[in-house]
């Protein structure tokens, strides 16, 4: 995704001023368009029986990298994550361990069942929004930023009590437009490069992209170390180099739109276990 140039084959722009020139096909279009949206509420654009982690498309070396329990360049988060899970901190020197007990007995299946609705606020939290939240509110301690090597680190340490295990999206009442919004925005295509997440998701994995194979743009690595970053990445973070790589404006760090692809990429996802600490080129 470094050179989105030569990606354009990937794209056939359709020519809007043509389309309006011909009022029955636009008529057509919006016929089209209205009846997708009356289907819209679950449609999967990828069936159940070809869902496949990212791992299946990453190649030998970062198989070998990913399984070492030595070399997986994940694991010093691993370390870190657990230290920061039973160090205190804060006003009253609490740890994460003194009110939720040891990692597997407190988080097991947590990781997989996010983005979830927050019931006080009704927002939708990823796990890092989450983890925040008690960061703040119940430790009383301060805020680790998005993206910091903190709550990158306990993220993916609060995930590997989910290892294993199958992912699951709660998309009934409040998160049901939630995931709605995010299906939409997979759908759709955006960017100068006019190209949506489907496109090259659903409909064109397993293609060589340069040197690499294109993934269905799974969400159950994360977060996940990436070696052209050096370093432990959030999904948000991925989100924001594909939104990136077709020319997009990208939305603001933290912002709901993210959430709402996260859940229905999860969504979407299901039929694959939580894989971490994970590695992606
Ligand atoms: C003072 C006690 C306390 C501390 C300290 C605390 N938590 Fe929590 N945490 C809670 C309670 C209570 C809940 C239940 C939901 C709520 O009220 O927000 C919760 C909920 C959570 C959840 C969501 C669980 C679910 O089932 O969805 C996660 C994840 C979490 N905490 C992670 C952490 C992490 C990581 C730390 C340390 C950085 C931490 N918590 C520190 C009390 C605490
Ligand atoms: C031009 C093609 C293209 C488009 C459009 C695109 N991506 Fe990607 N995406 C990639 C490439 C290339 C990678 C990195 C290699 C891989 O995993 O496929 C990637 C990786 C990902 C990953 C990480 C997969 C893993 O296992 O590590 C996710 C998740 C993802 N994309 C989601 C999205 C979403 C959501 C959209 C729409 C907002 C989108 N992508 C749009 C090309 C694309």
């Amino acid at each position: 995704m470094t050179c989105p140039r030569s990606l354009f084959w990937l794209s056939n722009a359709k020519q809007p001023s043509r389309i309006l020139r011909q009022p029955w096909l636009a008529a057509v279009l919006l016929f089209v368009s209205l009846s997708h949206a009356s289907v819209m509420a679950q449609q999967r654009l990828l069936p159940l029986d070809k869902v496949q982690s990212g791992l299946a498309f990453t190649g030998p070396e970062i198989l070998e990298l990913q399984a070492d329990d030595f070399a997986n360049p994940a694991l010093p988060y691993m370390d870190k994550g657990a230290k920061l899970w039973s160090q205190g901190a804060g006003k009253e020197g609490q740890s994460c361990q003194s009110c939720h007990g040891e990692l597997e007995a407190g988080m097991k299946g947590v990781a997989a069942r996010y983005p979830a609705i927050d019931a006080p606020s009704g927002k939708l939290f990823n796990l890092e929004d989450r983890i925040r939240q008690c960061r703040v509110k119940k430790q009383k301690a301060p805020d680790w930023p998005l993206e910091s090597d903190e709550l990158l680190a306990i993220s993916l340490y609060v995930t590997s009590a989910s290892n294993g295990m199958p992912v699951k999206a709660n998309i009934e009442g409040k998160a049901k437009a939630h995931f709605e919004n995010g299906q939409k925005i997979f759908t759709t295509r955006q960017g100068q490069m006019n190209l949506s997440c489907t496109q090259c998701h659903d409909q064109r994995y397993g293609i060589k992209l340069y040197t690499d194979r294109l993934s269905q743009g799974q969400p159950n690595a994360y977060p996940a170390y990436r070696i052209e970053w050096q370093r432990l990445a959030s999904l948000e973070r991925r989100l924001r180099f594909c939104y990136n790589g077709v020319r997009a404006e990208v939305p603001p760090w933290g912002h709901g739109v993210m959430r709402d692809i996260s859940l229905y990429l999860m969504w979407r996802a299901q039929g694959l276990n939580i894989e971490v600490p994970s590695v992606r080129k």
